[in-house]
């Protein structure tokens, strides 16, 4: 299972400093409560058989299709991306491609340009409905589906996921006879990824989303029946909020898996829309990848100011078993590199920037995956998901709602508009 080490992760942080077991047993509990009531639906939705089925079947309908093209934007984009990345090697089938989270003419253009369209299916993706990226593509994307195949034949190759009750999305799809699937209203965007939202585009690629499913279960059971307060995610949590309240309110996940860039901005929307709540609360967090970012953003981290705190994410297992190339023993500079893999020398990236920082009595987590597939994609994923809640609930914020986002989008509206 997914492991958390957190022992460099009290630099400087006295007993007075740090979350109280009382304060993690509060939040504990708010969190398991708005599950029971059903306020909150993403921990209960990972065994909704109804729902799984509900999946399982628009893919049956839809695998015939060799490309589809995803529109959406934010918690309607973000996760699927993230897995589909992470998961790159396993996806077989149909090849999934994603628009709808720009409006840059040129993007949209080069993307729809080279998609055949007459092999291709569209699924558009508003929880609101009413998203103008999201839908500008969408009427775009659908118009050159028409154009390929006809209006009968593009309106079976459509499917529309969105509110099962309401919003102009579901009406327009009910009016044109196009498939749907339901984003349940109790399931933010950002805590989507395990809905029809996400599981729908991954599971059309070919990956297991039973195994997803199991990964984030088992994380979700294991956390759920813990009696204590010292459970790795409630501590990861609790270790942020301890070091934000002294000034530390910048969040860096440091990820060291080329695979894992796009979890990367996955991290950023749910740390940030979910923690960014007034004017005086909401840690800024930051993407960083190793060890690419070793050499663009670690001058900052390591000589600038003690304004972080740092989560490495380690990859134990990769598949390649590539090695460096014995000729670099012909460079005398290089020759201790001759004999390791090019695992060793991720590996060695991330122990050598850790200590550096850990060195500096820096607040440094280290998130360890054993691989990088299915089930342990899904504990990460849980394992944030719980996390970013726990950690707005022991602020005292809500973490589930996104007022700025809404205000954005209405100024958006208002100038198109004049
Ligand atoms: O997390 C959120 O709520 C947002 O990022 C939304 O997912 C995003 O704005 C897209 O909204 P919608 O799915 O309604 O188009």
């Amino acid at each position: 299972m997914l492991s958390y080490n957190d022992k460099n992760m009290r630099a400087d942080l006295s007993a007075t400093d740090r979350i109280t077991p009382r304060e993690i047993m509060d939040a504990r509990q708010a969190l398991i409560k708005l599950h029971k009531t059903g306020e909150q639906g993403w921990l209960q939705i990972l065994d909704d058989k109804k729902h799984i089925a509900e999946i399982k079947k628009a893919v049956k309908q839809f695998s015939k299709f060799k490309h589809l093209v995803v529109l959406g934007i934010g918690g309607s984009d973000l996760g699927a991306r993230a897995v589909l990345t992470a998961l790159r090697s396993t996806g077989k089938k149909t090849q999934v491609h994603f628009a709808g989270d720009t409006t840059d003419p040129d993007e949209i253009a080069a993307i729809f340009d080279a998609l055949p369209w007459k092999q291709t299916a569209i699924n558009v993706i508003s929880k609101s409905g009413g998203t103008l990226e999201t839908m500008s593509v969408f009427f775009e994307a659908k118009e050159r589906l028409e154009r390929a195949v006809g209006v009968t034949k593009a309106a079976k190759a459509i499917i529309c996921t969105t509110d099962p009750e309401q919003g102009a999305l579901l009406d327009f799809a009910r009016q044109k006879g196009y498939a749907t699937l339901p984003v349940p209203q109790n399931i933010g965007g950002r805590f989507s990824v395990l809905t029809s939202v996400g599981l729908f585009p991954i599971a059309m690629s070919g990956i297991s989303i039973d195994k997803i499913l199991g990964g984030a279960s088992k994380l979700r059971d294991n956390w759920m029946k813990y009696g204590g307060t010292s459970h790795m995610i409630d501590q990861f949590a609790a270790g942020h909020i301890a070091h934000y309240a002294k000034k530390r309110n910048i969040h860096v996940l440091f990820t060291y898996s080329a695979a894992l860039k796009q979890l990367g901005f996955w991290y950023r929307q749910i740390w940030a829309e979910s923690l960014g709540k007034s004017k005086t609360t909401g840690p800024t967090p930051v993407a960083a990848q190793g060890p690419t970012d070793q050499h663009s953003q670690l001058q900052l981290y390591q000589d600038g100011p003690d304004n972080k705190v740092y989560t490495f994410l380690n990859v134990e297992t990769f598949t390649s078993k590539l090695k460096v190339s014995k000729s670099i023993s012909k460079i005398d500079k290089l020759a201790y590199a001759k004999g390791h893999s090019f695992a060793d020398l991720i590996h060695a990236a991330l122990q050598g920037t850790s200590k550096a920082l850990i060195d500096q009595n820096k607040p440094v987590g280290i998130l360890n995956l054993k691989k990088i597939d299915e089930a342990p994609i899904g504990e990460l994923i849980i394992f944030y998901e719980i996390a970013v809640a726990m950690a707005g609930l022991m602020l005292h914020i809500n973490p589930f709602d996104q007022p700025g986002v809404e205000d954005s989008k209405h100024r958006v509206e208002e100038l198109l508009q004049k």
